[in-house]
């Protein structure tokens, strides 16, 4: 196996402070219209990492499924790893990579609770089973087997027969608000272009890194 001899070329055109949105929600949306619009798999994921109690980062996967000027959203149960992770340290990171753009994001934030009423409005929109997996799930929690979450899916499925289960307790979105968003291009040579948004009191500080 040549693992070693995997290289790629990139030359897809820069990013400079001259040509990047001033906003970066701005350049994250344009951005992420170009994933949409290509047949990138999983445009939304996200990797999530936080910081555990045990003193281990952990990261995992998530889908973004809103952001604005306030925030980037994703969904979850409260009392996963990650969330109990983030209820002691509200410090995560975000990163999203499109390798067939050659361009990753990382976002440094704070993560906090979406209100109820978001969480609800959300959480109606997914299919019914996957409303009562999130029943059935206690995520992050070990289980005796399968065949223990299957049942539980079960018991909630004639719990909840022919109504619309209602949001769970521990379950809902968090929105991270972000203090800094790097936008990285790959480009020729490995001379790959990283500009870095640093949130100040005015607003948006530019910076651009060495590769
Ligand atoms: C493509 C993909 C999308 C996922 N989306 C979510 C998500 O939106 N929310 C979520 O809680 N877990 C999602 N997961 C599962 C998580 O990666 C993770 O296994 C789970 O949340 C438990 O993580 P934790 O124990 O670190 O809290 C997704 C996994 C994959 C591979």
């Amino acid at each position: 196996m040549k693992i070693d001899a995997v290289r790629n070329e990139y030359n897809f055109p820069g990013i400079s402070r001259r040509n990047i949105a001033k906003n970066p929600f701005e350049q994250f949306e344009k951005w992420m219209e170009d994933v949409l619009d290509s047949e990138e798999k999983e445009p939304t994921a996200i990797t999530l990492s936080t910081l555990g109690s045990d003193g281990f980062p952990r990261s995992r996967i998530v889908l973004l499924k809103f952001f604005d000027e306030n925030g980037f959203v994703f969904f979850t149960n409260y009392n996963s790893e990650k969330g109990k992770a983030i209820e002691e340290n509200q410090a995560v990171g975000l990163h999203f990579y499109w390798s067939s753009f050659e361009r990753q994001i990382h976002i440094s934030g704070f993560a906090e609770k979406t209100s109820r009423e978001i969480s609800e409005k959300y959480f109606h929109s997914r299919p019914v089973e996957s409303q009562i997996s999130a029943w059935a799930s206690e995520q992050s929690e070990v289980i005796p087997s399968r065949e223990y979450l299957e049942k539980r899916f079960a018991k909630f499925s004639k719990q909840f027969d022919g109504e619309r289960p209602p949001l769970p307790p521990d379950w809902g979105g968090y929105r991270v608000v972000p203090q800094k968003i790097e936008f990285w291009q790959g480009r020729v040579n490995r001379l790959h272009d990283r500009i870095l948004y640093e949130k100040t009191e005015n607003g948006w500080d530019i910076k651009r890194l060495a590769p």
